[in-house]
């Protein structure tokens, strides 16, 4: 019955959690994550875990964190969207709490909850996941295993090639699936549209008091909800871009079944409707043989941390 803990550190929150074998979660904190700053937010992940074990009797820590790890679980070498370079953050954790830790990408730990405990639960040997949020991430399952790859990055799904020479992605690299199918890319899509046709984007704007530039995803969704024409057309856009990602990957692997996760799924059919129809039309004739069936995912944001929990305890 041993209990570990999993830490998910997003982009504006960190969120943690003590996580018994059956994936429930006995114990929950949240802090917002210092933006920016790397020392602090090293230091919350602490104080929640700190907070944490002092209450129950775990065994170990994961960490989800946006970036690419090391082999050993160790190091974050990169992160495009937070200032993490060749951060120790297993060792600085570790230290401080007097507990063995492992640091995984947090769109793999996404993965792994939601491969054991939720939308891939029925599958045994293999799932993908694409996470929308203010990045892209990407988690693999093979044979019923995270895949790492040699060096500690496999699936960062996000920086696959969408358009060549496009928008420049915090990688380095023009056009990856993250400019174009990301929460920001669904911001921009929309902005853009209400700035052409502003009339079209009535509901939009008037969410956000009639300031293009005050847009922000969730106005986005709340509108395209409200049948808002520009907003669904921006939907639309990035969910085109993640159905031909999402078709690549069937080529690729032929998963048992392919998940989509982040804030966005909470938009419905507004996104999976175009998703799956770009998808279909990207796999052309292979869309007549079996093909993995694409399902958003169940689990919300607690994905992250239950699956750190979890890979925390198989270490
Ligand atoms: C990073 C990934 C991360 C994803 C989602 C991407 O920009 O490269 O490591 O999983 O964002 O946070
Ligand atoms: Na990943
Ligand atoms: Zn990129």
């Amino acid at each position: 019955m041993t209990l570990t803990i999993g830490v998910d550190v997003g982009g504006t929150k960190v969120a943690a959690g003590v996580v018994d074998v059956a994936g429930e979660v006995r114990a929950r904190v949240r802090r917002d994550t210092p933006a920016d700053d790397v020392a602090k937010t090293r230091d919350v992940i602490v104080e929640v875990v700190s907070e944490l074990a002092a209450e129950h009797e775990v065994s170990a820590v994961g960490i989800g964190a946006a970036g690419w790890i090391d082999a050993a679980r160790s190091t974050v070498l990169f992160a495009p969207n937070i200032a993490w370079r060749n951060e120790p953050l297993r060792d600085y954790v570790s230290a401080a709490v007097g507990l063995p830790v492992i640091v995984e990408n947090d769109a793999n730990v996404a993965a792994w909850g939601e491969f054991r405990y939720g939308a891939g639960r029925d599958a045994d040997n293999s799932m993908v996941l694409f996470t929308i949020g203010t990045g892209v991430g990407g988690g693999i399952v093979l044979g019923g295993e995270l895949l790492r790859g040699a060096h500690g990055i496999a699936a960062e799904l996000g920086h696959m090639l969408s358009v060549p020479d496009g928008h420049l992605c915090g990688c380095g690299r023009l056009g990856c699936i993250e400019q174009y199918a990301s929460g920001n890319a669904l911001v921009r899509f929309a902005r853009a549209g209400a700035r052409q046709e502003p009339t079209r984007a009535g509901i939009l704007l008037e969410l956000a008091g009639g300031d293009v530039e005050a847009v922000t995803g969730p106005m986005v969704t709340a509108a395209a909800r409200s049948g808002d024409p520009v907003s669904c057309a921006a939907f639309a856009q990035i969910g085109r871009w993640l159905g031909i990602g999402l078709a690549d990957m069937a080529q690729i692997l032929d998963p048992e079944v392919l998940v989509v996760g982040g804030g966005v799924v909470e938009a419905g059919e507004l996104l999976m409707g175009p998703t799956r129809r770009a998808f279909t039309e990207a796999l052309a004739a292979r869309a007549t043989i079996p093909v993995a069936e694409i399902r958003p995912a169940e689990m919300g944001n607690t994905a992250g941390l239950i699956g750190a929990a979890d890979l925390a305890r198989r270490r």
